[in-house]
C-alpha cells in the first residue's frame, strides 16, 4: 500500500472532483490535495480550474485540470482515460457537479427541469459510469476506493419550489454551512481506514431545525 501518514492520510491516492471550479467542489479539491491526494479537477470553466491547480501546486499539492461538461458522456469517458494516463487509477471520486434551480411547478419551467435532470442525474451517472472501472480496479488492488456523491437534505424533506431539485438530489439549507465544512467531511470520509465504510452522512447546520 502507498505511503500514508497522519499528516497526509491521502498520500498515494488519486482523486477526481467534479464541479471543482467553485463552491463545495473547489474547497474539497483543495482540501483533498492538502491531505495528500493527487487531484483531477473537472468543470466547464477552464480558467477557474487553472487557477485552482496553480493554487494547489503552490501549496505543495499535485493536480490537473480537465475542462469537461459532465452531461456529455463521451467527454467524461475521455476525461477518465486522461486522468488515469496522467495520475494513475482513480480511487476517490467526489461526484459533486450539480445545479439547483428553484421555481414553482405551475410556472412550468421545463427548461430548468431538464437542466437539473440532465446534470444532477444524467451527469452524475455519466461520471460514475466513466470512473467506476478504475474505482473497482483500485479497490481490488489496494483494498480501498471511495465514491462520494453530493446529495442534499431535500432527499429527506420537500421544500416549496424545489420539487424537481428534490427529485434529482435534494436541497439542504446550506446558507449556514460553508464549502469548507463539506470539504472537511469529504476529507474525513476518504481518510477513514479501508475497513471502515461510512455509507451515509447528513451534515446539518447547527442552526437548522430538523
Ligand atoms: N450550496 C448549497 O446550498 C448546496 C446544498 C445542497 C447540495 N448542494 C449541491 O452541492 C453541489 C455543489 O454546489 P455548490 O453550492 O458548490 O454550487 P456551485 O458553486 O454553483 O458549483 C457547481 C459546480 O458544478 C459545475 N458544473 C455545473 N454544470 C456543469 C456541467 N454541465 N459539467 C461539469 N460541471 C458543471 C460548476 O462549474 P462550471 O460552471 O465551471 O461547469 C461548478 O463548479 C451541487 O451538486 C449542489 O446541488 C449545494
Amino acid at each position: 500500500m502507498a505511503a500514508q501518514s497522519y499528516a497526509r492520510p491521502l498520500g498515494g491516492r488519486v482523486a477526481v472532483v467534479t464541479g471543482a471550479s467553485s463552491g463545495i467542489g473547489e474547497a474539497a479539491a483543495e482540501h483533498l490535495a492538502w491531505l495528500g491526494a493527487k487531484v483531477a479537477v473537472v468543470a466547464r470553466r477552464e480558467g477557474r480550474l487553472e487557477d485552482l491547480v496553480a493554487r494547489i501546486e503552490k501549496n505543495g499539492g499535485s493536480a490537473m485540470e480537465i475542462a469537461a461538461d459532465v452531461t456529455d458522456a463521451a467527454r467524461v469517458r475521455a476525461a477518465a482515460d486522461a486522468v488515469e494516463a496522467e495520475l494513475g487509477a482513480v480511487d476517490l471520486l467526489f461526484n459533486n457537479a450539480g445545479v439547483m434551480l428553484p421555481a414553482p411547478i405551475e410556472e412550468r419551467r421545463t427548461d430548468q427541469w431538464r437542466h437539473q435532470i440532465d446534470l444532477n442525474i444524467k451527469g452524475l451517472m455519466n461520471t460514475i459510469g466513466a470512473f467506476v472501472p478504475q474505482l473497482i480496479r483500485a479497490a481490488g488492488a489496494r483494498g480501498v476506493a471511495d465514491l462520494i456523491n453530493t446529495a442534499s437534505i431535500a432527499a429527506h424533506n420537500i421544500f416549496p419550489n424545489f420539487a424537481v431539485y428534490s427529485g434529482t438530489k435534494a436541497f439542504v439549507a446550506m446558507e449556514w454551512l460553508t464549502p469548507q465544512d463539506i470539504a472537511q467531511v469529504v476529507g474525513f470520509i476518504a481518510a477513514l481506514p479501508p475497513q471502515a465504510n461510512l455509507q451515509e452522512v447528513i451534515v446539518m447546520p447547527t442552526g437548522q431545525p430538523t
